[in-house]
Parts: C-alpha cells; sequence; structure tokens
C-alpha cells in the first residue's frame, strides 16, 4: 500500500480532504494537491537545533508573534522602551527557569552574537530601523507589516537585507492563509476570466480628538519612542495601540489593513505597482485628534488596466469584529469579464460554485505555498531560502498603502512610477516630498 508523507494511508488521506474541505469551505483537490505540494512548514527541531530569540517591541503583537516563534526557537531576550511591557514580556517568556535578559535598547541587542533571531514588533515608524540595524548585524528578522513607513525606506532596507544575506518575513500572514492563496492562484489562471477590477473593503480606523497631554508614564522612554517622528508631548492616544491612527508614525488603517488586503490584491495581480492613484477622503480629521483619514475612497490603475478599490466600511470594528452583521465585511473582491470571487479571514465564496469547486489543470499557474507563516520563516532560517513574504513582497505592498496615504494627504490624482518609483507628472514634486520623511536626530540612519 503506497502511504502519503505523513504516514497515512490514501483512504485516510482523502477522508481527511473531505472532512477539512467540509469544515474550512476549501475544495477537496486545492488540499489534496497542497499536502502533496507542501510539505510540512512545522517539522518539529531537536532540542539543540532552536535558534535563540529576541523580541524587540514587547506590545500586543510582539508577545503574540514570540509566543508563536517558541514552537520553533527560544525567546532569551526581550526589548521595549516602556519597562512595564518588558517586565510582562520577562514574565511571559520565563521558561524552566530561563528568564529573557531585558533590552531597553535595541542596539545592544544586536551587538549579541548568541542571539540569531529578531521577532520585532514596534510601532511602523521603528521598523525600518530595527530590521536594519539586525540586516547589518547579520540577524534574521521577523518584522511585523507594514513593512515600513515610507516608500524610501522599503528600497533601503531591501538592499540592506541583500547585502547582508539574511532573512527577513514580512508579518503578513494572509499569505500564507490557503483561502487567500486559493483566491489569487484562481484569478491568476483566469477562473473568472479575464481580471477587471479588485474592490477592498478595510475597516475604517478612529477619527477622534482633540487629546490632551499629559506627564509621560513611568517607566516610559517618550524620546526613544517617538524616534524618528517629530518632537511632541505625551499624549496617550499618540501612544500604545492607538499610534497607528497617527501620520507621524503609521497611515491609519490605510497601512494597517492595508498591508493585508492590498498584499493579497497585488498577489493576484502579479504587477510591481500600479500606474496610477486617486483619492477621495470621506470624513475629515478632527483637529487636535488622530490625523490619519478614517474613512476613503482610492482607486489605483495597472499597467494592464485592472482597477484597485480600496473603501473603508463601518461594519467592522479596526480589529476586523463585525460591528454590522448584514454590512459590508472587510475583504477583497476580484471581478472579471466571467465572474466574481470574494475572499476574506475565513470565507471564500464565487458568483458560481464551480469557480472554486472545480479543479485547475496540472499545468495551472501556482504560486508559491506556505500554510504556517512563523513556520515558513523559521524553515528559511535553516535553507537560506527566501520566505514567502520575503523584504521585497513587504516593501512593495507597503508601498502601495503609502500611496494611497500620500494621494489621500495631497487629495488628488498622481501618477506613479513603479519601476524608478517615483511619482511623475503634476503634482509629482509634492507627492514626492512624502517618498521620504525627514528622520530626526539621533533617530536616522545614523543611529544604528
Ligand atoms: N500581522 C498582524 O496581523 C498584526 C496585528 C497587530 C499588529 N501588527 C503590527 O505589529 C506592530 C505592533 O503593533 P501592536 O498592536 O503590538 O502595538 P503596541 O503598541 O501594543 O506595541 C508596540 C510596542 O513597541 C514598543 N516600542 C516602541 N518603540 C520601540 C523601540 N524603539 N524599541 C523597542 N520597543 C519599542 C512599545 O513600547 C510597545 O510596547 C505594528 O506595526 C502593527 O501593525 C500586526
Amino acid at each position: 500500500m503506497t502511504t502519503h508523507p505523513f504516514q497515512i494511508s490514501r483512504r485516510s488521506f482523502l477522508r481527511y480532504c473531505t472532512a477539512t474541505a467540509a469544515a474550512t469551505g476549501l475544495p477537496a483537490w486545492f488540499l489534496e494537491r497542497d499536502a502533496a505540494l507542501a510539505a510540512p512548514a512545522t517539522k518539529p527541531l531537536g532540542p539543540n537545533d532552536r535558534p535563540a530569540i529576541a523580541l524587540v517591541g514587547c506590545g500586543g503583537m510582539g508577545r503574540g508573534d514570540a509566543g508563536n516563534a517558541q514552537r520553533f526557537g527560544d525567546i532569551v531576550a526581550v526589548c521595549d522602551v516602556d519597562e512595564g511591557h518588558v517586565d510582562a514580556a520577562v514574565k511571559q517568556f520565563t521558561k524552566d527557569g530561563k528568564t529573557p535578559v531585558k533590552f531597553s535598547d535595541f542596539r545592544k541587542v544586536m551587538e549579541r552574537d548568541d542571539i540569531h533571531v529578531i521577532i520585532q514588533a514596534t510601532p511602523d515608524h521603528w521598523h525600518t530601523l530595527v530590521n536594519f540595524a539586525a540586516a547589518k548585524a547579520k540577524k534574521d528578522v521577523y518584522g511585523e507589516k507594514p513593512l515600513t513607513l515610507t516608500i524610501d525606506e522599503g528600497k533601503r532596507l531591501s538592499n540592506a537585507v541583500r547585502e547582508n544575506k539574511t532573512i527577513l518575513q514580512t508579518g503578513s500572514q494572509q499569505r500564507s492563509d490557503r483561502r487567500f492563496r486559493l483566491a489569487c492562484e484562481l484569478v491568476r489562471n483566469g477562473r473568472i476570466g479575464k481580471l477587471t477590477q479588485v474592490t477592498i473593503f478595510l475597516p475604517a480606523g478612529l477619527r477622534d480628538g482633540p487629546f490632551a497631554s499629559s506627564p509621560v508614564p513611568a517607566g516610559l522612554n517618550w524620546d526613544f519612542y517617538l524616534g524618528q517622528a517629530p518632537k511632541v508631548d505625551y499624549v496617550k492616544e499618540r501612544c500604545h495601540t492607538t499610534f497607528r491612527y497617527w501620520l507621524d508614525y503609521s497611515g491609519g488603517t490605510m497601512t494597517d489593513w492595508g498591508a493585508h488586503h492590498n498584499d493579497i490584491a497585488r498577489w493576484a495581480i502579479g504587477l510591481e505597482g500600479p500606474t496610477e492613484v486617486e483619492a477621495r477622503v470621506l470624513a475629515e480629521p478632527i483637529p487636535g485628534g488622530y490625523t490619519a483619514i478614517s474613512e476613503y475612497d482610492v482607486t489605483f490603475t495597472y499597467p494592464n488596466g485592472v482597477r484597485q478599490i480600496v473603501k473603508s466600511t463601518k461594519d467592522d470594528n479596526i480589529f476586523g469584529g463585525v460591528v454590522n452583521k448584514d454590512g459590508q465585511r472587510n475583504g477583497l473582491k476580484f471581478e472579471g469579464s466571467e465572474g466574481w470571487i470574494w475572499v476574506t479571514r475565513g470565507d471564500l465564496s464565487a458568483s458560481k460554485e464551480e469557480i472554486i469547486t472545480t479543479p485547475l489543470p496540472d499545468n495551472a499557474t501556482r504560486l508559491e505555498a506556505s500554510t504556517d507563516h512563523m513556520g515558513n520563516f523559521f524553515e528559511c532560517v535553516r535553507s537560506r531560502k527566501d520566505p514567502i513574504a520575503r523584504v521585497e513582497v513587504g516593501h512593495r505592498s507597503a508601498s502601495i498603502c503609502h500611496l494611497a496615504a500620500i494621494a489621500l494627504r495631497l487629495r488628488r490624482k498622481l501618477r506613479w512610477d513603479a519601476d524608478k518609483e517615483t511619482f511623475v507628472g503634476d503634482g509629482a514634486s509634492e507627492a514626492n516630498a512624502f517618498v521620504a520623511r525627514e528622520m530626526r536626530k539621533p533617530y536616522d540612519y545614523g543611529f544604528i
């Protein structure tokens, strides 16, 4: 009897595929093909084969990512500019009597030869300097999305990662989610005919304020937290979690959720970037409050004529949770000459069931496959191959979000040269001023 790589019989394997198909809504043909194609990403490592990991940025996502990374390595160091957060991480990652070493300055982490891997989940305005410092120190990084604060940062970081031959996985985990990959493969293989439009819905951001300043909380190094961003008094809403609704540190839900769904749209379209972007602001920020645009309607045009529309929805909350069950969910709708496909976390549907249930032929275009984003990273740490969301993927997908955020700032139509990564034509000089930002000293590239 022939056995499957997982050492189960073909009959049990097919039963597994049918059961999984029923549970996930994914077609059995895809699950079966996938299992034959992708080796399990979570191959257990031996006790002496576990990389030493440092967590930089010990907030909500950082502690979640590091917990996930513990399947493959040991958290030996934790670093944060807020003592409270670093202490919480020490508590969480103390294991078998071993306590991770505490750091408040990530540059000291990079000096340690006994640390191999960095999990990086600082606010967006710190991503590049931490990732860049890691590359210089020859450390591999799982770095949270959006990979950068500006397009220029992405260009520099891509070079640094390649020059130093390090591995960087962008934390855009939808690339390792089967539903999104299947949707992209179906689109790429013409299952909905000629792709004409992708409509993306992102949760609307927060629109609130004005906010008052207050004394800096004990244990927080506010100047270090602000880093390259302008020096301002401490305002609670500018700090933990809600930093993402300020243009100084991020770009609102356009860069936060956009880093996920715009990445998937780009994967399906298969091009580096659009040639045009036009943006409409649907709700103005409140003076003295969050500065990123909370409600928007943005249209990109790609060189092959495909339109990508990115709209905010108030029917899902900022965490993607349902506000209005009959309303518009966040996700992506691909429309073509012969039908449509809708995909979001936990849901894949199409204008006709056969679009999904009919197997793609053996000679169909297949996309790179990963079913475990963190596992794929650690596999690549060992094999030295590129992970699924390698630095250029993170950079180019973040760039789409940045283009939209720039068009929203300038409230106008702009033309983009994706090869040269520069705006061209009317409004180009004004727009190009946002491709890079002035970094407040000492927190520029000289800092690392
Ligand atoms: N992949 C996903 O689905 C996902 C989900 C949530 C958040 N994220 C990303 O993770 C990142 C962090 O988000 P969060 O919600 O955890 O934010 P958070 O505010 O909870 O955590 C950020 C942490 O970074 C620390 N920090 C700030 N500057 C630092 C520095 N220079 N050195 C070390 N630590 C520093 C802060 O003190 C804080 O503890 C964001 O970029 C966000 O987009 C990704």
